[in-house]
């Protein structure tokens, strides 16, 4: 159950947002343009998401419950908070009101425009003071914070941690923080299935597509290895851009391997995971085409080879499939 606080700030948020037609334009471009087609189009590393997308972050009640959650219980007054990668400025809000001095940094100008509505609204209602929220047009991988901070907040991931920039942001604060200084999210671990999909016509080989709940989209398939864990992010910790796997995975189910399907639960905090099926925007499934696709057999074991840099397009990495033994 989320606190009183978490439970108005949330309610205010989406209030704020319904009102001023953010939600509605939302809705619209849902249906004109796929999420997985617009992340594929739009240049996170230097626009960062676009306004609608940070809109789309809050409507996954999970995710943001979650995250309020986190900030609730590890701020105390006088903290001193990054979010980098405001959105909406929703996890700062709470930052703020929990008595914290707060930098928000958003590289997009429009998505900032947007956080100091919000912002204003919350001074205005009394929930914290304007010094609380400092709100900054910046790049946070290379934003120097003015002081030592207590707490790192970054919502920059995605399945598999595709399309955003949380390494080079991470790493870039990490050296900012105390000793006792931490990270929300604590970090990410990422799966990946051997499967058969209905997938899209169209996609080449290293391709990807993505269900969607918000979207009514789903792709039928079937999981033909069991998920095998290929990649463990710890965020309070330095880590690098490249993950380089070559894994041999056991096969359960005879079928057609067309797609890798990569899933990524989160470690908001100490006892608050997002699992994969509580996930809707940020850690929806992510399938990427396996072309030619591979025939498999149980009891036999695939060789898998996948190269890609974290914050990468899934198409720019490499995917090997090979049938290795028959036992
Ligand atoms: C996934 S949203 C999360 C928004 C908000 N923190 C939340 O949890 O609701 C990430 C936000 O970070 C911004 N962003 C991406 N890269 C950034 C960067 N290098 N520096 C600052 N902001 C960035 C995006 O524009 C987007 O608004």
């Amino acid at each position: 159950m989320p606190t009183e606080l978490a439970a108005q700030i949330y309610r205010e948020t989406i209030g704020f947002l319904e009102e001023s037609g953010y939600i509605s334009y939302l809705n619209k471009l849902l249906v004109e343009e796929y999420i997985d087609d617009r992340m594929t189009r739009i240049d996170v590393p230097s626009r960062g998401l676009e306004t609608v997308d940070a809109v789309h972050c809050i409507l996954d009640r999970n995710r943001t419950f979650a995250f309020l959650e986190a900030i609730e219980k590890s701020v105390k007054p006088g903290d001193v908070v990054v979010e980098a990668g405001l959105g909406t400025g929703i996890l700062a809000i709470m930052a703020a009101a929990l008595g914290a001095e707060v930098y928000g940094i958003e590289i997009n100008k429009d998505t900032l425009g947007l956080a100091r509505q919000l912002t204003r609204m919350f001074i205005k209602n009394g929930l914290f003071d304007q010094e609380n929220l400092l709100l900054i047009e910046a790049d946070a991988s290379t934003w120097d914070p003015p002081k030592q901070i207590d707490l790192i907040i970054s919502e920059n991931i995605y399945a598999g941690m595709f399309y955003e920039m949380q390494i080079p942001i991470v790493n870039h604060l990490l050296p900012f923080i105390g000793s006792s200084g931490r990270v929300i999210p604590d970090g990410i671990s990422s799966y990946v299935i051997l499967a058969q999909a209905e997938k899209p016509l169209l996609k080449g080989h290293g391709k990807s597509f993505s269900p969607s709940q918000a979207e009514g989209r789903i792709y039928k398939s079937r999981e033909l290895s069991e998920p095998f864990l290929y990649d463990n992010i710890n965020f309070n910790q330095k880590n690098g851009m490249d993950c380089r796997i070559d894994i041999a995975i056991p096969i359960i189910r005879s079928g057609l391997v067309n797609s890798l399907l990569i899933y990524s639960p989160v470690k908001v905090a100490k006892d608050i995971i997002l699992k994969r099926e509580d996930m809707i925007f940020m850690g929806e499934d992510i399938f990427i085409v396996i072309d030619p696709p591979l025939h498999v057999e149980p009891q036999s074991t695939v060789r898998l080879r996948m190269e890609y840099k974290r914050g990468s397009k899934p198409e720019d990495g490499n995917y090997f499939l090979d049938l290795q033994k028959v036992i």
